[in-house]
């Protein structure tokens, strides 16, 4: 898909899949690291808030997620890193967006867990206003399950799709308007989540 289509889609809907917009090389050098980064015990498990006790979080959020950090020249996650940033400047470009920086984490939910229907921009995250997700693993089946259910804006108890975690498959949503939920996964899923956000400079909690 050009950036052109993608855009319109995105301001018109306020959400937009992408299925050939990474390439695949770059795709497969960020599961690597991804990999490389839970053998090396860099993830813990992720957090929704704090008036939540943990294992009632787990039900609420299942994954563990480990944040992209600048790694060696060269490296997948720099160049998925300068990736997002020239996107980040087309939206303002386009939209006037006004999207100051960006954060992106890896995220693994293992087999039966998933994300309940949420929002991510909130009281605890002003800043968050585009989201991007994008889905590592090699192979992805209907019967794998983990899509992630996209809410109406106008109306968030009506589902208006559901997206497979296909390999190298890229989402953007508006982070105020789309509810989402992850359903439960089958196997190990991995993905690569982030959001552009409108703040320069933010202390990560
Ligand atoms: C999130 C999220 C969606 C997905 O991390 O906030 O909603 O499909 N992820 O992994
Ligand atoms: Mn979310």
């Amino acid at each position: 898909m050009a950036r052109e289509p993608l855009f319109d889609t995105l301001a018109r809907q306020h959400w937009v899949v992408a299925d050939d917009l990474i390439d695949p090389t770059l795709h497969e050098g960020l599961y690597q690291d991804c990999l490389q980064n839970w053998d090396t015990g860099n993830f813990h498990e992720a957090r929704v808030g704090h008036q939540h006790s943990s294992s009632r979080e787990s039900e609420i959020r299942g994954d563990s997620i480990c944040w992209l950090t600048p790694g060696q020249e060269g490296s997948a996650s720099n160049e998925f890193l300068l990736w997002t940033d020239a996107l980040r400047q087309d939206l303002n470009r386009i939209f006037f967006a006004g999207l100051n920086s960006a954060e992106f984490h890896f995220a693994r939910y293992p087999e039966g867990r998933g994300y309940k229907k949420h929002l991510d921009q909130h009281r605890a995250q002003p800043h968050r206003r585009i989201s991007l997700v994008l889905y590592l693993n090699r192979e992805w089946v209907d019967t794998d399950g983990g899509q992630l259910c996209i809410y109406s804006p106008e109306d968030v108890g009506r589902e208006l799709s559901r997206i497979l975690p296909r390999p190298g498959r890229l989402v953007l949503f508006r982070s105020d308007l789309i509810h989402h939920e992850v359903l439960p996964c089958a196997k190990t899923r991995w993905s690569l989540t982030g959001w552009f956000r409108s703040d320069r400079d933010y202390l990560r909690l």
